[in-house]
């Protein structure tokens, strides 16, 4: 969260850094900065609420000059202020500073830097590294924020620009992502790709304890501790256009609407010509080493935790390979029984998720192997786990992720498929059918798609009510969490998801007269006991809706309203019941007024614990 750019070069850099500020707001938007060198020497200007009020205040009054930095902010060390916003300088107003992390140690440090008579006016730690630089400066930038990082612990990226310096940036990454942009005659720097993707295409990635300096002819890469490091360009292949909204209103009804795309481009090639295996060349482990394994742990946070409780039934009921799935944030607190015949598989869209990266770490501290799904190349989770499945969903910029979870599922049907064959626990023919139905399911997307009017119907009907819920059994039940998320994420509607079975344990107390309920009945081994739960509903007025298979006409006498998806295999069946799920929740928020892409409160990517 927090998304850093700067720029150096000969254009006005006011303009450049609110560009790039655009396309980064998906991490963080409580607040927005930008400092810029100006004729009349360092110039700050910031502001708190979205973007566009900096946006207005610069077109009021702009900074004119061709070096500067910027920062999108979301609240960490106090709350969304225009004290608290980026950039932050010191006492003599000539160093400023952006920042994306924590400072672990920042009151040791501030408490060290007040007694030497440093006076500070906002309630972050960001502050302190202004003071800090500051105070450590003789004369070469470089070397003060070398010495400044030294005494600082915590997971940061960070962009420095002094007024003594005016033809000299600063970037520094550790453990926070953070890339260079390389021009001519201009350099940039982003916490991700689209921010500077109009100007450049060409970049270098920063790895954990690097640092650049950039100036209008070049760029120098080297480690914190001062040793320079040659590395090759990376070049950028994806259209900025992807990462646009595609003429949808918002970009989650867009990335919806990408999925058929996503499902085909993530299994497409990894599926052999004659549909008969899994090609995962990705993995390097041996057949040996799969038979060795003798558990796996799945470790994610939200979404893509809830696309690690289907890839636990898939991979147990496949590959029969006992499987456990945790929240990150808990994993590495709870002593996990690891060994060095545990997988460990993360799945994060961002592949900089704090709790997950951590996870990862803890994981291979204890000597398991670990796998990565993710959606982004390059990121920390997929330089630092041994395998990496990557998903092919492309930019995922809505808050609320939808095809990052949906193509998470796509790599799960592989990783279990692919398992299942090494292993054989499951007969070729078997493995022939479950590919042949995946590769029906981009057009069963499109099918459900094509009718998202009745979902929007049925929202419309929800979006006053202030509490939903969901039940399901098995599969059933992982979807239902997902659905639950995504309805309270972007309509604040409160909602609950429930084993079906579990509901008479207490929550049926809840339900009453017009208390609508969503009943998922899709596991054709489960569906006669989902069905009486269902009438535990009916009976005590609570509202229906059952979203089963086309033509099952017994659970659609058991509901209120129905939904139905095209038939398919059981297992695979969440790749389509979360479809109308999604929907439900982008037209209830809709509905509601709400901002969709950018619910409150939240953050695209979570890069702190
Ligand atoms: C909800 C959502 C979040 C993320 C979670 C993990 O719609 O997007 O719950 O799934 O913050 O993020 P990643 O996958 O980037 O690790």
């Amino acid at each position: 969260m927090c998304g850093i750019v700067g720029y150096i070069g000969k254009r006005d850099s006011q303009e450049v850094l609110i560009e790039g500020l655009k396309k980064l707001e998906y991490r963080g938007y409580d607040s927005a900065g930008v400092a810029v060198y100006t004729e009349g020497g360092l110039q700050i200007k910031k502001s708190k609420g979205r973007l566009a009020v900096l946006e207005s205040q610069l077109s009021d009054a702009p900074l004119n000059g061709t070096v500067g930095i910027g920062h999108t902010r979301w609240a960490t060390h106090g709350k969304p202020s225009d004290e608290n916003s980026h950039p932050h300088t010191d006492n003599s107003m000539k160093f400023s500073v952006v920042h994306n992390g924590i400072i672990e140690n920042y009151m040791t440090l501030k408490e060290e830097l007040i007694a030497k008579g440093h006076t500070f006016v906002s309630e972050t730690d960001t502050e302190v590294i202004s003071h800090l630089i500051a105070e450590l400066y003789e004369g070469d930038i470089v070397k003060a924020v070398q010495q400044a990082v030294k005494q600082m612990r915590g997971a940061f990226a960070l962009g420095v620009l002094t007024e003594y310096e005016p033809d000299r940036l600063v970037a520094v990454r550790l453990a926070s992502p953070l890339i260079i942009g390389v021009g001519e005659g201009e350099n940039f720097i982003g916490s991700d790709i689209p921010a500077i993707l109009e100007y450049t295409r060409n970049v270098y990635i920063l790895n954990d304890g690097e640092m650049a300096l950039l100036t209008r002819d070049g760029v120098e890469l080297m480690t914190i501790e001062g040793n320079f490091i040659s590395r090759e360009m990376f070049r950028v292949d994806w259209d900025l256009v992807t990462a646009e909204k595609a003429g949808f209103d918002h970009f989650m009804m867009k990335e919806i609407y990408d999925q058929p795309k996503a499902y085909r481009d993530t299994i497409g090639s990894r599926i052999s010509e004659a549909g008969d295996s899994v090609i995962l060349d990705e993995i390097s482990m041996t057949a040996d080493q799969i038979r060795n394994i003798r558990n796996i742990q799945i470790v994610a946070c939200g979404t893509a935790y809830h696309a690690g409780l289907v890839g636990k039934s898939v991979i147990e009921k496949l590959a029969r390979i006992p499987v456990e799935t945790d929240v990150a944030s808990e994993y590495r607190y709870r002593s996990p029984i690891i060994t060095p015949e545990t997988l460990v598989i993360v799945v994060s869209q961002s592949g900089e998720t704090a709790d997950t990266l951590a996870a990862l770490r803890e994981a291979k501290r204890n000597g398991a192997r670990v796998l990565a799904i993710t959606n982004v190349v390059g990121s920390s989770v997929s330089r630092e786990a041994d395998d990496v499945i990557v998903t092919w969903a492309g930019p995922e910029i809505a808050v609320a992720s939808t095809k990052a979870y949906t193509t998470q599922l796509m790599a799960f049907y592989l990783l279990g498929l692919f398992l299942a064959q090494t292993l054989e626990t499951v007969e070729p023919a078997e493995i022939r059918h479950t590919l042949a139905a995946m590769q029906s399911l981009p057009e069963q997307v499109e099918s459900i798609l094509a009718r998202g009017e009745e979902i929007q119907a049925y929202a419309e009907q929800i979006a006053p009510k202030e509490h939903l819920f969901f039940i399901g059994r098995g599969i059933d039940y992982a979807v239902a969490l997902e659905g639950s998320l995504k309805l309270k994420e972007i309509s604040y509607i409160h909602s609950e998801a429930y084993p079906a079975g579990e509901l008479k344990h207490g929550t049926l107390a809840l339900i009453e007269d017009d208390v609508p309920v969503i009943a998922l009945g899709l596991q054709s081994d489960l569906q006669e006991k989902t069905v009486s739960n269902v009438k535990e509903v009916t009976a005590r007025g609570g509202k229906v809706l059952g979203i089963a298979y086309e033509g099952d006409a017994e659970f659609a006498k058991s509901v209120d309203q129905t939904f139905s998806i095209p038939r398919t295999l059981d297992v695979l069946s969440p790749a389509l019941t979360v479809i109308p799920l999604q929907l439900l929740s982008y037209y209830a928020s809709l509905a509601r007024g709400n901002d969709v892409d950018k619910p409150r409160n939240l953050a695209k990517s979570v890069t702190v614990e």
